[in-house]
C-alpha cells in the first residue's frame, strides 16, 4: 500500500532525537531549529517526560471520559497557574484544528450566531470550521465553504466593526503571532480594538495560541505580551512536546452542560502525563523568562547578519527575512550543515521554532552556519 502523497518530503530519515537535535540513520547530528513545526518545546526525549510517560503508561494509558482521570484535574491546576488563567475552565482533544473547531462551535453556542471573522493569511487548521476560517482557498473543498465567515485585512479595526454592526458574529478569531501565513505579531492597538468592540457587539475573542502558546514567545501565551484577555484559548502544538493533545481555555461566563462538546480520545491518561510533564519543565527550569531573554538576544544577533532585512516575532517564534527566495537557502541549511528550519507562506522568510532550552552555543551556530552559506551563495 502507498501513503496518500500530500507531503514534499526532505531526504532525510531521522531514528532519535536528544534535547535541541535529532539524528540521522547514519548517526548525523542535525541542530532542530524549526521544532518539528513548533511541536517540541521541553526538547527531544526529554529525562522528565520520558519517566512521566513511562511511568503513566505502567499504570494505565486510556479510559474515555465516562470516569473520574484525576490527572485531568492536575494538569488544569498547574495549566491555570502557569498561564494566568487559573479560573478558566480546560476542554482537552486531540489537535490543533480539533481545538479551533471546539472553540467555534462553542462561541456559537453560546451566543446563538454563526457568523465568525478572522483574518488574512492566517492558518487555523484543516477540519471543516477551521479550514474555513484559514485564509487559503487552496486547502478548502467545496464541503468546507459554505460558513458564515469573514476573512479580514488585520489591523483595521473600522472593517471588524462595520461586520460587528450587522450582528451576526459568533467570534472573532486571530493567531497569537501569526505562523503559517508568515510571522507577524499583532499590534496591542489592534488586540486591545478587538476586545473591546467584542464586547461592545456581544461576540467572543478567540486567541489561537496553538504555535504561538506554551512559552514560545517568552510569555505563556503571546497575546500576553500586549495585556489582552481572551474568552477562548487553542492549544495544541508545544503542549504534548510531541504526543498529540490540544486543548481550549474558556471563559468563566461561557457555561458547560453535559454533552455539549466531546471526545473519544481528548483527555488520555498518557496525552495528560505528556501535558503535565511538559508544564513542570517550564516550570521548574524557568523556560518562559529564559526564552524571553536570549529569544530577544538571538533576534538581535540575526538582525546583524548582512542580507537580513529584518526579523519578525518574539522569544522563539522568529521569521528571518530576505529580499530573495530562501528555499535554496534553507536547503543549503539543512543538507549540507544540518540546520533544521521551518518556512512559512512568505516565500523569503526563514521561520525559527526551536525547543525552549535552546542552548546560547545553538544558536551562535546558526548565526555561523547563516552566514556561511550566504557566503557561500554569494549573497553577502
Ligand atoms: C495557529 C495554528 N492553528 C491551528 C493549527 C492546526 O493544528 P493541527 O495541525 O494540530 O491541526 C496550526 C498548525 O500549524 C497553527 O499553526
Amino acid at each position: 500500500m502507498n501513503l496518500f502523497d500530500v507531503y514534499p518530503l526532505m531526504p532525510v530519515t531521522l531514528t532519535h532525537g536528544e534535547m535541541c537535535r535529532v539524528f540521522d540513520e547514519n548517526n548525523n547530528p542535525y541542530y532542530d531549529l524549526y521544532g518539528g513545526h513548533a511541536v517540541i518545546s521541553i526538547g527531544h526525549n526529554h529525562p522528565h517526560y520520558l519517566s512521566r510517560l513511562q511511568d503513566q503508561m505502567r499504570k494505565i494509558g486510556y479510559y474515555s471520559n465516562s470516569v473520574q482521570i484525576p490527572i485531568q484535574k492536575e494538569v488544569a491546576n498547574k495549566l491555570g497557574a502557569l498561564s494566568g488563567y487559573p479560573d478558566y475552565a480546560l476542554f482537552f482533544c486531540n489537535s490543533g484544528a480539533e481545538a479551533v473547531e471546539n472553540a467555534l462551535k462553542l462561541a456559537s453556542f453560546h451566543t446563538g450566531k454563526a457568523g465568525i471573522i478572522s483574518f488574512k493569511k492566517g492558518f487555523h487548521g484543516r477540519t471543516s470550521g477551521a479550514v474555513a476560517v484559514t485564509d487559503n482557498p487552496k486547502i478548502q473543498a467545496p464541503f468546507n465553504q459554505g460558513h458564515q465567515v469573514e476573512i479580514l485585512e488585520p489591523e483595521q479595526l473600522g472593517t471588524v466593526e462595520d461586520v460587528l454592526k450587522k450582528g451576526e458574529t459568533a467570534a472573532v478569531i486571530i493567531e497569537g503571532i501569526r505562523g503559517v501565513g508568515g510571522i507577524y505579531v499583532p499590534s496591542p492597538e489592534f488586540l486591545h480594538g478587538l476586545r473591546a468592540l467584542c464586547d461592545e457587539y456581544g461576540a467572543l475573542l478567540i486567541l489561537d495560541e496553538i504555535q504561538s502558546g506554551f512559552g514560545r514567545s517568552g510569555k505563556f501565551f503571546a497575546h500576553q505580551h500586549q495585556g489582552v484577555q481572551a474568552d477562548i484559548i487553542t492549544m495544541a502544538k508545544g503542549m504534548g512536546n510531541g504526543f498529540p493533545v490540544g486543548g481550549i481555555l474558556i471563559s468563566p461566563k461561557i457555561e458547560a452542560s453535559y454533552g455539549l462538546l466531546g471526545t473519544t480520545f481528548g483527555g488520555n491518561h498518557l496525552a495528560c502525563a505528556a501535558t503535565l510533564a511538559v508544564l513542570e519543565v517550564i516550570e521548574e527550569e524557568e523556560l518562559i523568562p529564559y526564552v524571553a531573554e536570549v529569544g530577544a538576544e538571538w533576534k538581535k544577533q540575526i538582525e546583524a547578519i548582512p542580507a537580513v532585512q529584518s526579523v519578525e516575532g518574539l522569544g522563539f517564534m522568529l521569521g528571518v527575512n530576505f529580499d530573495f527566495p530562501i528555499k535554496d537557502m534553507r536547503k543549503s541549511l539543512a543538507m549540507e550543515h544540518h540546520i533544521l528550519t521551518g518556512v512559512s507562506a512568505n516565500p523569503n522568510q526563514i521561520r525559527l521554532l526551536p525547543t525552549l532550552n535552546l542552548g546560547k552555543q545553538s544558536m551562535d551556530i546558526f548565526v555561523e552556519k547563516l552566514q556561511t552559506v550566504l557566503l557561500e551563495m554569494q549573497l553577502i
